[in-house]
């Protein structure tokens, strides 16, 4: 899809990035916030935001039970507005988490993680001798052809301190880069690959014939959101290998500057988890970071990810 490129300025861009590591200025700080909705009002939901542009707790829903088309499509128009919608006090199991998901499109099977009962539900269990991974900003699976849509994790056991998640809204980060580094990354696209990370884990055999089943894919650096038009940085620090078509040194000096933005508190959010706390996340326009706080206290989470479509 791209080949060498010559015309990046790439000084300009380092430039760039190294003001950026201070704090994402003037150009965050000159401009009003907002999570891109529409401004259209919700009649059958309450949504309260919790972020500057992302995150929502959605208060008085019963996730357990049948939801309604005009419910369902607030939900779908909160998701898109919010980016991570947040429930508490939920009675799921992992059927009706299942069910839960199936409202927004066909639960994708991860070939990696473990299960919980049933093959869509994965369960991301860690205590004294299984200590957490999932520190590290990413979105889930993008090393796949067509990664998940969207992600839905359910508390099952939680410390009573620690293990909160943290989400970036990668639009916003998008919206606050500089010109030179815009410029720099439009049309370009990024190797995504599992070998980094769960390839890690594997013997020689079994790395073989993952690499068979997910050979490396490439998406395109800007993704485009095609209900909202919203575009966003869709490389992250586990799955993006390299940026293509670019030099070596240069690429992973840019790449280093993208993942990067994740890290401005200006785009996050933080959600605290109790048992029964659900989080809905589109997985297209965000990230997300687990936090590694509560060693050596359990934390077992179940997830069940919808597929998506191929980033464009
Ligand atoms: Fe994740």
């Amino acid at each position: 899809m791209t080949s060498p490129d010559t015309t990046i300025d790439f000084a300009a861009v380092r430039t760039a990035g190294a003001d950026l590591r201070r704090g994402p200025r003037p150009a965050v700080a000159a401009r009003e916030l907002s999570t891109g909705g529409t401004g259209e009002p919700y009649t059958r939901l309450a949504p309260v935001p919790c972020g500057a542009t992302i995150g929502a707790e959605i208060p008085g829903i019963d996730l357990s039970r049948p939801l309604d088309d005009a419910v369902l499509a607030e939900l779908r128009r909160a998701l898109l507005e919010y980016k991570v919608l947040f429930f508490r006090d939920q009675d799921l199991t992992a059927d009706r988490h299942a069910a839960f998901a199936r409202h927004w499109g066909e639960p994708q099977i991860h070939p990696f993680l473990p299960k919980a009962g049933r093959p869509e539900v994965v369960r991301l269990a860690h205590d004294a001798d299984a200590p957490g991974v999932e520190n590290i900003w990413h979105s889930d699976a993008s090393f796949t052809g067509t990664p998940p849509f969207g992600s839905i994790l359910r508390a099952v056991e939680v410390p009573d301190i620690g293990g909160d998640t943290m989400w970036a809204d990668m639009a916003a980060a998008y919206d606050g880069l500089p010109d030179d580094v815009r410029t720099a990354i439009d049309g370009l696209t990024a190797t995504h690959d599992f070998t980094q990370s769960f390839g890690r884990l594997m013997t020689g055999e079994q790395l073989a014939e993952a690499r068979r089943a997910y050979p490396p894919v490439r998406h395109p650096v800007v993704r485009t959101i095609p209900e909202t038009g919203r575009k966003l940085i869709y490389v992250n620090s586990v799955f993006t290998a390299r940026i293509d078509g670019v030099g070596e040194a240069d690429g992973a000096d840019l790449l280093d500057i993208l993942t990067d933005q994740a890290r401005h508190p200006e785009y996050q959010v933080r959600f605290r988890w109790e048992p029964g706390s659900v989080a809905f996340w589109d997985n297209r326009i965000t990230q997300h970071y687990a936090l590694c706080d509560y060693y050596p206290r359990p934390r077992v989470m179940e997830r069940v990810t919808i597929t998506g479509d191929r980033p464009r």
